[in-house]
């Protein structure tokens, strides 16, 4: 389950259900490191750039799991990681104090997938039980294709589009091939 958590995660990194959302300023202006933002004014967040900018994460085009080793499994807002392959000193701190350090960290918030803040999504942590527990029984009982029909994985890519969640073009959606697992 731990290696589930890992693989949820990373493909919300990747993949962010959600990939914009806005904010807007209350009734005085705010600065936001070198910007001054009027009040009143609505920003964009755009969690899809944040969670595949190179600023942010090594590789960030690859699917790595691995890279959420040191990340309790509870931490669904990420700040600083330790760079991938770096695992000093990690080992002994316990899940609760990496969990108060990462929240410490917000102001470089770099994985939000639920965004973050007294507005963040009241409904993810039946989220994501909702998606580990879903893909346990279904990856338990079957092996996951992609349809020959959907072209690859390049086809899927050119037919990304972001309308504030995440969706493929087209009326095709996502078809997939189940193979039970009970058969040879
Ligand atoms: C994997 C599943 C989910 C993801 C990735 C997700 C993501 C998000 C994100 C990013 C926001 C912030 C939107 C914004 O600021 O514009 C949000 C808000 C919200 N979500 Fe979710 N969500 C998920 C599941 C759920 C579920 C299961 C529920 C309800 C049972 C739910 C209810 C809500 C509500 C009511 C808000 C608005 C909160 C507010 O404005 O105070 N979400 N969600």
């Amino acid at each position: 389950m731990r290696y589930l958590n890992a693989v949820v995660k990373e493909s919300m990194r990747v993949l962010p259900v959600v990939t914009l959302i806005g904010k807007t300023c209350g009734d005085k202006p705010l600065q936001l490191g070198p910007y001054k933002l009027p009040a009143h004014i609505t920003i964009g967040v755009p969690l899809f750039a944040i969670h595949n900018s190179d600023a942010n994460w090594e590789r960030p085009t690859e699917f790595i799991p691995e890279r959420w080793d040191k990340v309790p499994v509870e931490s669904f807002v990420v700040g600083q990681m330790p760079p991938l392959g770096v695992s000093e000193g990690c080992d002994k701190d316990s899940a609760a104090s990496t969990a108060a350090k990462a929240a410490g960290e917000r102001s470089e918030v770099r994985f939000m997938p639920f965004s973050d803040g007294p507005r963040s999504c009241v409904g993810q942590t039946l989220g994501r039980i909702e998606v580990a527990a879903v893909l346990a029984a279904l990856l338990g009982t079957f092996r996951v294709e992609l349809a020959p029909a959907m072209g690859g994985r390049e086809a899927i890519q050119a037919r990304e589009a972001t309308m504030i969640t995440l969706q493929l073009r087209g009326a095709m959606g996502m078809r997939m091939v189940l193979h039970p697992r009970w058969l040879p």
